[in-house]
């Protein structure tokens, strides 16, 4: 299959990207590079022998992404493009909507005229918002709390509406935990800018020496041993999940939505202490004030990844940490 992989040089992207060229497929990459590195390109074909088509572009530029589908003859497309930072949304909602709704409506309209029939979108375990039950399943009410999460809502709800309008359509909504991890080569990762939103990029540069301390943000939630529970995934099993979203939509010829997670749930010091291990580094630690917005504790229920797509996340807590670890470690700047 020839993929268009919107935001493929990011980093959930780039790893999809990997496991895509390993199983036979090609690949075109479609990045404006905001906030990824155009050298991401060379690590890949380091790694698979492949190197994806690049096109950089935007989005939102729907003739651009037509065009791009069109020269490269795409039959499918895995749009992963869009801003990130919940903190940032709330700053700057018109910017999120216009990447994160407009774009993905863009791509959807670009689909629609070139006749691409398979779409695989990047949605967030966010859309749930408060948990009324845990694990979240799929049928668990839908509520974001944020900016960030209520694009990703609306995108989901085009993209079904889209769905049911052009019926030969067939939609992926993948509703990603929290992504850890890096490839196990080491040679491609996550790369924040500045200082790190996220926990496991965070405490990983605390181990380098590159922050001082690891702010923990509260200590009295209603979990046990008082901080945030998360469930952290691979992103080479995520990776992973998208290839079998894609074989699950050509096989059976349907639309899903699903979550994918590993089920289990590990608080902010128990991730602390997976990285000392992994590094041999000591953290230091600060107990800060709960961070605005955020929730004690989720984790996802993987029952139907594993009956629609026959996937489940495979690495555990000490894969996820020794390869962040091996990752900043071989590359202390990110990708320079
Ligand atoms: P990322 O920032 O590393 O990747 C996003 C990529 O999209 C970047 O390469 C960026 O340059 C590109 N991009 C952004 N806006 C664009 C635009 N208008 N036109 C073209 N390219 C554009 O982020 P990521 O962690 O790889 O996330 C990928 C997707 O998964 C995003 O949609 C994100 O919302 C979603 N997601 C991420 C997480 C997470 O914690 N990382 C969790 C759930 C969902
Ligand atoms: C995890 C835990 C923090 C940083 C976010 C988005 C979500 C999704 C994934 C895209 C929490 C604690 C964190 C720090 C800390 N992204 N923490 N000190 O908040 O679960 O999810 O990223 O869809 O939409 O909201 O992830 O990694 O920021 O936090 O104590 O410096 O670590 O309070 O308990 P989160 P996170």
């Amino acid at each position: 299959m020839k993929i268009l992989v919107t935001g493929g040089a990011g980093y959930i992207g780039s790893h999809t990207c990997v496991e895509l060229l390993d199983g036979g497929h090609d690949v075109v990459v479609y990045d404006n590079l905001c906030n990824a590195n155009e050298g991401v390109l060379d690590r890949v074909e380091h790694i698979t022998g492949k190197r994806p088509v690049f096109v950089r572009g935007d989005i939102r530029d729907a003739e651009a992404v037509e065009a791009a589908l069109r020269q490269h003859a795409c039959t499918a497309i895995i749009h992963f493009a869009g801003l990130k930072a919940v903190g940032e949304s709330v700053e700057k909602p018109l910017m999120y909507y216009d990447n994160n709704v407009v774009g993905t409506m863009r791509v959807l309209e670009a689909a629609a005229k070139t006749g691409v029939r398979q779409f695989v979108f990047s949605s967030s375990a966010t859309v749930y918002g408060e948990p009324k039950f845990l694990p979240f399943t799929e049928e668990h009410p839908t509520a974001a709390m944020n900016p960030y999460g209520k694009t990703k809502l609306a995108a989901e709800g085009m993209i079904e509406a889209f769905a049911v309008a052009v019926p030969t359509c067939k939609v992926a909504l993948l509703r990603y935990f929290n992504p850890v991890g890096a490839h196990e080569s080491g040679l491609i990762g996550e790369d924040p800018k500045g200082i790190p939103n996220n926990l496991m990029p965070y405490v990983t540069q605390v181990a380098a020496g590159r922050r001082t301390h690891l702010n923990v943000w509260g200590n009295d939630y209603d979990t046990p041993d008082g901080t945030g529970v998360r469930d952290y995934v691979h992103v080479v099993d995520l990776a992973k999940g998208h290839v079998r979203a894609l074989d699950t939509m050509a096989e059976k010829g349907e639309s899903l939505t699903v979550n994918l997670g590993t089920g289990k749930g590990y608080s902010v010091l128990e991730i602390v202490k997976a990285v000392e291990v992994a590094s041999g580094k000591t953290i230091p630690t600060k107990i800060g004030p709960r961070r605005f917005g955020d929730l004690p504790a989720y984790w996802a229920d993987t029952a139907l990844a594993e009956k629609l797509l026959g996937w489940k996340a495979e690495r555990d807590l000490a894969a996820m940490c020794r390869d962040s670890w091996n990752w900043q470690s071989k590359n202390p700047d990110g990708y320079v």
